[in-house]
């Protein structure tokens, strides 16, 4: 069976230890439309989104997305970052000196650079209309947060990594996250989420635990 993402026993250790992080970790990603991982701080969970972005590959055991072997040579790995994966990460990585426009381009690559209609239509999306032009360093939490998705789901990625992204938000700016979410898998891509929050896990089709080294279904 070929699966959109299937890791085999992952065995990772902390940089420069002997301890391991992960052992024998195995996930299988197909029917479900969007999974939650959930897990204590510091099991792993930011670090397991890292493996499957293809940013980490120091790792042992074998990652494979639609049955082909993800290099372990993060060089050869750019192809499939840059086409497959959007990632919103735990603290943004948005350059605050910048515009919102220019932090969403950086999403997109160099030929598509252009299409302001694409932001525009984005920036309306996650319920910015209107902030093409504002600096990230003016803006709020919650709003540089919805900036973060609409970088991430510019290009349409097969799939979207999520790291807490409605950590900074409160309740009601959840739910419309939430409901975003629930749109653009409508455009197929699939939602893998990282959350403290049980009530965004419930959302998700699927739901994993990282406990004792392992993605536990739970
Ligand atoms: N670059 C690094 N060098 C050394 N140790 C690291 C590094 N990155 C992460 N770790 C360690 O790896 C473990 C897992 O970290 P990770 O960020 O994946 O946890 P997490 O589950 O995302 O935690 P949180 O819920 O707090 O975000 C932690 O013990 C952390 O200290
Ligand atoms: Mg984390």
């Amino acid at each position: 069976m070929i699966y959109l993402i299937h890791l085999h026993d992952i065995q990772k250790k902390l940089p420069q230890t002997d301890t391991l992080l992960f052992d024998n970790l195995n996930f299988a990603l197909n029917g479900h439309q969007s999974v939650a991982i959930q897990g204590r701080s510091g099991s792993g969970k930011t670090t397991l989104l890292k493996i499957v972005a293809g940013f980490d590959t120091r790792y042992n055991g074998l990652y494979e997305f639609k049955g082909v072997t993800i290099s372990k040579n993060p060089k050869k790995n750019i192809k499939f970052r840059k086409d497959t994966i959007g990632i919103i990460t735990q603290n943004y990585n948005l350059l605050g000196d910048r515009n919102v426009q220019a932090n969403i381009q950086l999403g997109l690559n160099e030929q598509s650079k252009n299409q302001n209609k694409d932001i525009e239509k984005m920036l309306s999306l996650v319920g910015l209309p209107g902030y093409s032009t504002k600096k990230i360093s003016e803006i709020s939490g919650g709003e540089a947060q919805r900036v973060a998705i609409a970088r991430a789901l510019i290009k349409k990625p097969a799939i979207l990594l999520a790291d807490e992204p409605t950590g900074a938000l409160d309740e009601k700016t959840e739910l419309e996250i939430l409901e975003l979410f629930k749109n653009i898998q409508n455009l197929g891509t699939k939602l893998i989420m990282v959350t403290h929050s049980n009530a965004v896990a419930e959302v998700c089709d699927g739901k994993y635990v990282l406990e004792n080294k392992r993605l536990i279904s739970n």
